[in-house]
């Protein structure tokens, strides 16, 4: 290539950069507009940070990889590092720190960005420089960060007690009258790839790209819906020792739940949920949301069937056998678009099952991408090749049997920090997460 072709393509690169680095700050500051002084600093539960930290940590880390890692330094506070050390100072004592006022939040994460975006202007992205910077590969990991905190402000706005959170933002309105979808589609068996090469934009553990050889199998065309769900709940699924595993029964007599989190009883013995400030009588066409993965097993056990396990539901949402190649979302390649999928926070819920016909993947599985994360059977565990790539507390040290795998994002999900590959993890016993699941069967 031509040295100016070379140049005017780091350009746009850097352009593109720039924008999205503008808006994602944009979108944090925008979900932090109406949020009063205790609701930034008080721990509104043990599962979670002070709000303050997210913010105060999303700079931190922004300081670190944007620019101590990278060549020639700029203005920096590695003071603050203990502070928001995600793996020394645990979720539950982070309510205890020396947390900066939100004035100073706002005036760190400012002077981190100028500095990012100062350093940005000459940096060379080509292979030969710095593997942080090929492609552009910091800046991606540095938004995507930014991205996923702004899901786990949420968790935190969704817990919280008293006033419930209403964004500033105008809410975006959810597809209504939505086409019935319902039953299983049937995948024959075949060998389909999991997983991608890609270095720039995506997380280590979504490498290699390998062969799979699946058996064929039954999903669930769309996630588990309320009304699905209900049937469990009414036949006293929540008290019967035999649809649970021993972990999952030690689970749910020791937490007493009995419906998943945030159904409530109206005083008519109706059930009602709320999702942010949204509170009503329970749909039965959404799919059900807050259900841990032992949950989400004993549903399952309950109508016969299982959790997909991850290959099965990566090939449901990716693979185009006519073409035999994967799509990067459930459409194909294009970007997210609001007609799509229900992603990007402003729903503010999770919308109908059905709502999102132009959003199917090439089987015809509705929703795989938005609404609810999707649990499935697997452990988080490595893929063959698996190299930790630029650091060891991403993934790595997170692989074994304590976590099981949640797929394709859900309504609170910016569409910056979701594709087919993307790969989440957590404890099988959480519900704060925008968590529901599908259901699958051998053939
Ligand atoms: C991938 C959602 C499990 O929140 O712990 C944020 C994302 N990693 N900062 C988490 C993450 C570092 C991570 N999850
Ligand atoms: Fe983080």
């Amino acid at each position: 290539m031509q040295t100016s072709t070379v140049e005017s393509e780091a350009n746009r690169l850097r352009e593109k950069i720039e924008k999205d680095f503008a808006e994602a700050r944009q979108r944090t500051l925008d979900l932090l507009e109406p949020l009063r002084q205790e609701d930034l600093y008080r721990q509104h539960n043990r599962l979670m940070s002070p709000i303050a930290w997210d913010v105060g940590h999303i700079g931190n880390f922004e300081e670190l990889w944007g620019i101590r890692s990278l060549p020639n330094s700029g203005e920096v506070f590695p003071e603050l590092d203990e502070m928001y050390d995600a793996v020394k100072n645990p979720r539950s004592v982070r309510d205890k720190l020396p947390l900066p006022d939100r004035e100073e939040l706002r005036s760190y994460l400012t002077q981190i960005r100028r500095a990012v975006l100062e350093r940005l202007r000459s940096v060379d992205f080509s292979s030969e420089t710095h593997p942080l910077l090929q492609d552009g590969f910091v800046y991606q990991m540095l938004l995507q960060h930014e991205y996923q905190h702004n899901e786990t402000i949420l968790q935190t706005l969704q817990l919280k007690l008293g006033d419930p959170y209403v964004p500033t933002l105008p809410l975006r309105s959810l597809p209504e009258e939505n086409p019935e979808v319902k039953g299983m589609v049937d995948i024959p068996s075949g060998d389909f790839f999991m997983g991608t090469d890609q270095v720039s934009g995506v997380y280590d553990n979504e490498r290699k790209r390998h062969r799979v050889h699946l058996p064929s199998y039954r999903i669930g065309i769309a996630p588990v819906t309320n009304g699905e769900f209900l049937e469990f709940v009414d036949a006293g699924g929540y008290r019967n020792r035999e649809l649970w595993s021993a972990e999952g029964w030690a689970f749910v007599t020791e937490s007493e739940i009995d419906a998943p989190k945030y159904w409530f009883r109206n005083s008519d013995g109706g059930w009602m949920t709320r999702s942010m400030a949204i509170v009503g009588p329970l749909n039965l066409r959404r799919p059900v949301i807050h259900v841990c993965w032992h949950e989400a097993e004993a549903y399952c056990r309950f109508v016969g069937m299982r959790l997909p396990t991850e290959a099965e539901w990566e090939r449901a949402a990716a693979w185009d056998a006519d073409r035999e190649e994967s799509l990067l979302f459930p459409w194909g390649n294009s970007p997210w678009s609001s007609e799509r999928a229900n992603l990007d926070m402003l729903g503010m819920m999770t919308a109908e099952v059905g709502a999102y016909p132009s959003g199917v993947s090439p089987v015809g599985c509705h929703q795989m991408i938005g609404d609810v994360w999707e649990w499935v059977s697997s452990d988080f565990t490595s893929y063959p090749g698996f190299e930790a790539f630029p650091y060891d507390e991403y993934s790595k040290i997170f692989f074994g049997t304590d976590y099981k795998v949640l797929r394709g994002g859900s309504w609170a999900t910016r569409p910056g920090a979701i594709r087919n590959t993307f790969r989440n993890w957590d404890y099988p016993i959480r519900r704060q997460i925008f968590s529901g699941f599908r259901v699958a069967s051998d053939t």
